[in-house]
């Protein structure tokens, strides 16, 4: 992308109405756009980062053999009859009428919906287990909408439904999900930490929220020091093995980390006092193991392998996929602006021309864009007619980890200038040895295309 031919519209001023610093950096990077209160649209550069996120989420569930598909927003207030929760959910809820009367509602989650496709479908225990799942926009009448797109009315959740025949066998979906979501989370540059928590309007016994930590969090956490050391890496784990995803879930779950609701004062005092910590989180995720709470009102069985009919053992798993754009911008900026972790970045690479119209440094910067684009990455060239130090202000802002930096002065030696965003640290290079570190970069973060 050529950025004389983007829609960057950057803001010099900090909006005043933004209170955090995710929330004004994506309106001054030109991210988003406020509708109204909660709901925003997204302008090309923040689409572009939540269609990464998208794609991200995607190939990890479709990596733990969850399957992908897609439900309405809009649902019919008769399966929640049915549920008991279009009268339990709220004010929450966005209730509307349709021309004939009929009462309809904007989904807040979609366990309702998912329960019902599944009884039209299923009968058998021959067809479990069975994860589905979708990405899709959800509305929620939040009393005080805040903080951009951290606490929006509207907002985009990944959230997975699975099925199965027992208890013991719902526990381990539930294993996958913990796993498939520590792999995700990481892929985003992000440290999100099982944390055990309250169910709330979900309902359910077994829950575990991930928490970003992040001063402006709205979660108060209580946790063991310990646990900030543990990575998931590289590793390779087989979600159809029990015993490998219930070693996963022990590992990152045996130490305490509780969010205030399920905080206990006595047992956090057993651990050593100089490991106790108490700081703020960002809720990024959910999983839920509920059992049959769904599956008996709406009359979803099967039939086991005895021939007898019993209700099916359900979970489900969300993931914010819009808030976690302001979380990785919580996690990740200095006072210049963003910092993009590789693996979400909405450009690669920014390419810097400091002087526009002369021969030599637009075709050296021609020839980096031809190559950058040759590896299958995604540039932004700032071909503008502007000041240096303007273009610089605007790459740092918008974040992207690496620039290369193209002017004649350079040229004459034969080199540019590659940067790392993250440390400011510089190295001059010739153009094509520049290309080639980015490619080596890259090569670790196999960054799924964006539109
Ligand atoms: N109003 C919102 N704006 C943006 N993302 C949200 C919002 N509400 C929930 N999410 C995201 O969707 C995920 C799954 O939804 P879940 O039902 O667990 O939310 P929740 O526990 O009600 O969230 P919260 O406690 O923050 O209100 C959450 O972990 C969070 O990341
Ligand atoms: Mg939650």
């Amino acid at each position: 992308m050529r950025l004389s031919r983007y829609f960057l519209p950057v803001l010099k001023e900090t909006p005043s109405e933004a209170q955090i610093v995710s929330h004004r950096l994506m309106l001054r990077a030109g991210m988003i756009k406020q509708a109204s209160a909660g709901i925003y649209s997204w302008l090309p550069l923040g689409f572009k980062v939540l269609r990464k996120l998208e794609n991200i989420v995607h190939e990890e569930q479709i990596r733990a053999g969850h399957i992908p598909m897609l439900m309405p927003t809009l649902q019919s207030a008769d399966l929640w009859r049915e549920s008991g929760r279009f009268d339990d959910y709220g004010e929450e809820m966005l209730r509307i009428k349709d021309r004939q009367g009929r009462d309809m509602l904007y989904g807040p989650t979609n366990e309702e919906l998912i329960t019902d496709i599944f009884r039209a479908h299923v009968g058998s225990y021959k067809d479990l287990p069975l994860t589905l799942y979708h990405i899709q926009w959800k509305f929620r009448d939040e009393i005080r909408p805040r903080f951009g797109v951290m606490r929006g009315r509207e907002f985009l959740m990944k959230d997975g439904y699975n099925f199965d025949v027992s208890k013991e066998a719902a526990l381990h979906s539930y294993n996958r999900h913990l796993v498939s979501y520590l792999r995700t989370y990481e892929r985003m540059g992000l440290q999100a930490i099982p944390m055990r928590a309250d169910s709330g309007p979900i309902g359910g016994d077994d829950t575990h929220e991930f928490l970003v930590l992040a001063e402006t969090g709205e979660s108060e956490v209580y946790y063991d020091s310990e646990i900030t050391d543990l990575r998931f890496g590289e590793r390779e784990v087989d979600y159809d093995s029990v015993a490998e995803c219930q070693a996963v879930l022990e590992e990152f779950t045996s130490r305490y980390a509780r969010t205030d609701e399920t905080h206990d004062e006595a047992l956090f005092n057993q651990i050593p006092e100089e490991r106790r910590r108490v700081a703020r989180g960002i809720e990024v995720g959910q999983i839920f193991y509920f059992g049959t709470k769904y599956s008996e009102p709406l009359g979803a069985t099967v039939q086991t392998r005895d021939g007898a009919s019993v209700p099916v053992h359900m979970g489900s798993h969300g993931i914010g996929v819009s808030r976690l754009v302001g979380a990785i911008i919580e996690a990740s900026h200095d006072e210049r602006g963003i910092i993009w972790p590789e693996g979400v970045t909405p450009f690669h690479v920014g390419l810097v021309n400091l002087k526009q119209g002369d021969a030599e440094a637009d075709a050296a910067c021609e020839a980096i864009y031809g190559s950058v684009l040759a590896l299958g990455l995604d540039p932004l060239y700032d071909d503008r007619d502007e000041r240096a130090g303007g273009k610089f202000a605007t790459m740092d802002l918008v974040g992207l980890p690496w620039r290369i930096t193209v002017g004649p002065r350079g040229l004459k030696n034969g080199v540019v200038e590659l940067t790392s965003r993250r440390t400011g640290e510089s190295e001059e290079l010739p153009p094509e040895q520049a290309v080639e570190k980015l490619a080596q970069i890259y090569a670790g973060h196999r960054v799924p295309m964006a539109i």
